[in-house]
């Protein structure tokens, strides 16, 4: 049974007004004058691509994190590649990853013709629970592949722990797409874990409209990686150009996935901007945060993102989990009504598991693996239960309480007795 409409207002979704005249995105990029202008500079000078504005990024980069080495790629996903192809991932071997992710960070896996082995989530915060990740480590364990969910860094010294004690060499690479800046047990993501991977995507925290990045403090692994974005060529043209050599040998098989001259200006200017864009994510969830705990008292059906206390998260995402026991409708319903007020709301994610060619490709008799069979509960709940809400440095104060506004205008009247 629904609560009576509040002596309020009617819901856009049944006609009424929208909290806002126009959608407000879920992300989005900021860009200012000096981010055009650091990208026109390189247009009119002689190197569109690696360049001198790749090295000075990487360095900059890295300096931030306080990491060796930073190397950079054309995407997060080419990113994801090059760690996967530098932990030696090959045929035969098994890396152990989350469901609750971007498919990007399993399919590395399957790029390197190697399997993609679940494991489930921690209820609290939606990152690789240690404890399920024990369990489904064997001999054939090459490396586990950590997702930081929404910008909260995953349990990284129980997972490097269990990396470091199995016979066979094992890596710990960490997907950061979402946690650039974040903090775990007072140290910055980026030089934790053996590889840390980063995206540019334009609504993440910073963006080189696409780009990703490698760090690590591992020299043999930083130069595998320099490599494998270069075709597998152990040069770089510009330096061939000032030492006048033509020789190059090409001494792995690599791809293109070099980031230009273009995006690497665009990510300085950018980086510059990088602790005010952190910090404002931070006001908005703890904006949203303080007022969805008051709104508990009458709305207790939402669950507001877990914080543990050994982190600072870098809140690419803001997911709440619905109660459904207590709302008269599914997610489904809830998130139209949301998108109806104006207020740009996502999910984020369908477990990678559940995507049809995951589901095709493992589950039929041809390919079968039997971690397929299996479910991964907390995972698949969660799935179930998420609504992202809008979040991004660009996003004013009217912005914040249009999304406090119509989250509970639209909870009001669904939340009650069923
Ligand atoms: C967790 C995660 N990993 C990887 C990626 C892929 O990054 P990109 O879009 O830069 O290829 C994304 C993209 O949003 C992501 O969210």
């Amino acid at each position: 049974m629904k609560t009576s409409p509040t002596k309020l207002e009617k819901l856009a979704i049944h006609g009424g007004n929208p909290v806002r005249p126009r959608l407000l995105p879920y992300g989005r990029q900021s860009l200012d004058d000096s981010d055009i202008q650091a990208v026109v500079e390189v247009l009119k000078s002689d190197w569109l691509t690696t360049g001198p504005k790749v090295g000075e990024f990487e360095e900059r980069f890295a300096a931030f994190l306080g990491v060796r080495h930073a190397v950079s790629f054309s995407s997060g996903t080419a990113a994801l590649h090059g760690a996967a192809f530098a932990a030696g991932l090959r045929p035969g071997d098994e890396a152990i990853t989350t469901p609750m992710t971007f498919c990007a960070t399993a399919n590395c896996v399957l790029y390197q013709g190697a399997m993609p082995v679940f494991a489930d989530v921690s209820p609290d915060t939606l990152n690789l629970d240690p404890a399920e990740v024990a369990q489904k480590i064997t001999p054939k364990t090459k490396a586990i592949i950590a997702v930081d969910y929404a910008g909260h860094p995953a349990a990284l010294d129980e997972l490097m722990q269990l990396a470091k004690t199995q016979a066979q060499p094992t890596l710990l690479i960490e997907d950061a797409s979402h946690s650039l800046g974040a903090e775990y047990r007072g140290k910055r993501v980026g030089a934790i874990a053996d590889m840390t991977i980063f995206s540019f995507h334009p609504v993440k925290h910073l963006t080189t409209g696409e780009g990703g990045m490698v760090t690590t403090n591992d020299e043999r692994l930083a130069e595998i990686l320099r490599r494998f974005r270069n075709h597998g060529i152990n040069s770089e043209a510009r330096q061939r150009q000032e030492s006048g050599q033509w020789f190059y040998e090409m001494v792995l098989l690599g791809f293109n996935y070099r980031l230009t001259d273009i995006a690497c200006a665009l990510g300085l200017s950018q980086l510059e901007k990088l602790a005010a864009n952190l910090a404002r994510r931070r006001e908005i969830a703890a904006l949203y945060t303080a007022a969805f705990r008051d709104l508990r008292v009458d709305l207790p059906a939402i669950v507001t993102p877990a914080v543990r206390e050994d982190v600072n998260p870098a809140w690419h995402l803001y997911p709440i989990r619905l109660k459904l026991e207590m709302i008269s409708e599914g997610r489904g319903e809830i998130y139209r009504a949301l998108r109806a007020e104006n207020i740009g709301v996502n999910v984020h994610y369908i477990p990678v598991h559940q995507h049809p060619y995951y589901r095709e490709r493992f589950e039929s008799q041809e390919n079968y693996n039997e971690s397929y069979k299996e479910s991964y509960p907390v995972a698949e709940d969660a799935y179930d239960r998420l609504i992202s809400l809008p979040m991004f440095h660009g996003m004013t104060a009217q912005d914040v309480e249009d999304v406090i506004h119509a989250l509970r205008k639209v909870m009001t009247y669904y939340q009650g007795e069923c």
